[in-house]
């Protein structure tokens, strides 16, 4: 059998190392595609080093655009590998321009071709259809075949969208696969100590969303916020170009210079001060699942998530919007009351490093002819 991986941004790569690992593991033949829509050294190849993903096979270098721009130039470059290749299945993951990109190739030329789509993490709602990744999550998972979803909350979306359940597999949370494999190494690597904070007594920030940076007095707003948990400990914030890019337009230097600003960080290194840190502020959403699993509180900066399980199970919560300073401090102040939960005590089932494992498994009984797809109950998780 042969599967072809696609990745595109930074969010997908942690998702994608175990999956290929598994696939190539259980003798399949798996290329990887990278479409290049994150390109920097700090946004891509720093994830393939730290997480031993090998050379994708075909690099389609598009680079940052409208989106619009980018999403058609993935799907022109895209469609002569499908083509080229065959693969017997596509797999994507997560809810990025890529994802829905090459999964709308492939539903175009699924009769030509025989391919079918998996979509690794369906099923996540905002249900705020202004977010790009929204648009991007509803399209992939009405386009794709098989879809895996990561935890309990994602089914009863799908099939509130009419999509049967027999295409839907219940798989876990394949980026804590890589959050459990890593995590040793990332405590070895001690990146607060080599910042001179200390575990346990900081705050580390991410700001990417649109909704947060692009707009001026949004992204000052939460910039003040920001200076209020620095007068209490230390702000460790690894600055998205995007936002750097925003913060510099907007004149909000200054706001900066209060906070300990760094590059954007590998996967290992930013493991390594998520797991330290006293609260992380945040609006990813890889982040609040990252955090539900190592037990630390999270405070999310956005209306909604599409992950409420790290609410109702895990560690996170909503900051009160619209977001103020006021209110982002008040939240802070209530993370770091609740304090630290043991690792791996918040896990939703399925959080458990064996969600490749079943993605396999899952991929495999669809594969089967005249078979349908096993639908997986949490049983199939206890060992
Ligand atoms: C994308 C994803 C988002 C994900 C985020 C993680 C979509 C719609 N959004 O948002 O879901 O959470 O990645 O980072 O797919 N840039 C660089 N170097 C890079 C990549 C980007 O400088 O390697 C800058 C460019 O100015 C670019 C901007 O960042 O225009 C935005 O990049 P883009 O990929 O469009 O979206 P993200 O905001 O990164």
């Amino acid at each position: 059998m042969r599967a072809l991986v696609v990745v595109g941004a930074r969010p997908n790569f942690m998702k994608v190392a175990p999956v290929l690992a598994a696939l190539r593991g259980a003798g399949w033949e798996a290329l990887l595609l990278h479409t290049g829509q994150h390109y920097d050294a700090a946004m891509s190849d720093a994830f393939f080093a730290d997480l031993s993903i090998p050379p994708p096979d075909f690099h389609l270098g598009v680079g940052s655009a409208s989106h619009a721009s980018q999403t058609a130039r993935i799907m022109e470059a895209f469609e002569p590998v499908l083509l080229a290749t065959r693969p017997d299945w596509l797999v994507v993951v997560g809810d990025v321009n890529s994802t829905l990109a090459c999964a709308l190739v492939a539903a175009k030329l699924k009769e030509e071709t025989g391919c079918r789509t998996a979509h690794v993490e369906a099923g996540l709602r905002s249900h705020d259809w202004r977010m790009p990744e929204e648009v991007n999550r509803v399209l992939t998972d009405r386009l794709s075949d098989l879809l895996l979803t990561p935890g309990p909350d994602a089914l009863p979306n799908l099939l509130a969208e009419g999509i049967p359940a027999n295409r839907v597999a219940f798989v876990g949370n394949v980026m804590i696969d890589t959050l459990f494999a890593q995590l040793s190494r990332a405590r070895a690597a001690d990146v607060p100590g080599r910042l001179g904070v200390e575990r346990g007594r900081y705050a580390l920030v991410t700001l990417h969303r649109p909704s947060n940076v692009d707009d001026p007095a949004a992204l000052e707003n939460v910039l003040e916020a920001l200076a209020a948990v620095a007068e209490e400990m230390p702000v460790v914030f690894p600055v998205h170009p995007r936002t750097r890019r925003r913060a510099e337009a907007a004149g909000l230097h200054a706001h900066l210079a209060r906070l300990c600003v760094l590059e954007p960080l590998g996967y290992r290194d930013m493991l390594s001060l998520t797991d330290g840190a006293a609260v992380v502020l945040t609006d990813s959403g890889g982040l609040q699942e990252e955090t539900t699993a190592l037990g630390v509180p999270c405070v999310t900066l956005r209306e909604r998530t599409e992950r409420p399980v790290t609410i109702t199970h895990g560690t996170n919560r909503l900051a009160p919007f619209p977001l103020t300073p006021s209110g982002v401090y008040g939240a802070f102040r209530e993370a770091l009351a609740a304090g630290r939960a043991e690792p791996g005590s918040r896990c939703p089932a399925g959080w458990d490093g064996r969600a490749a494992e079943r993605i396999v498994h899952a991929m495999e009984s669809a594969s089967t002819p005249g078979r349908p797809p096993r639908r997986l109950t949490v049983a199939d998780f206890v060992s």
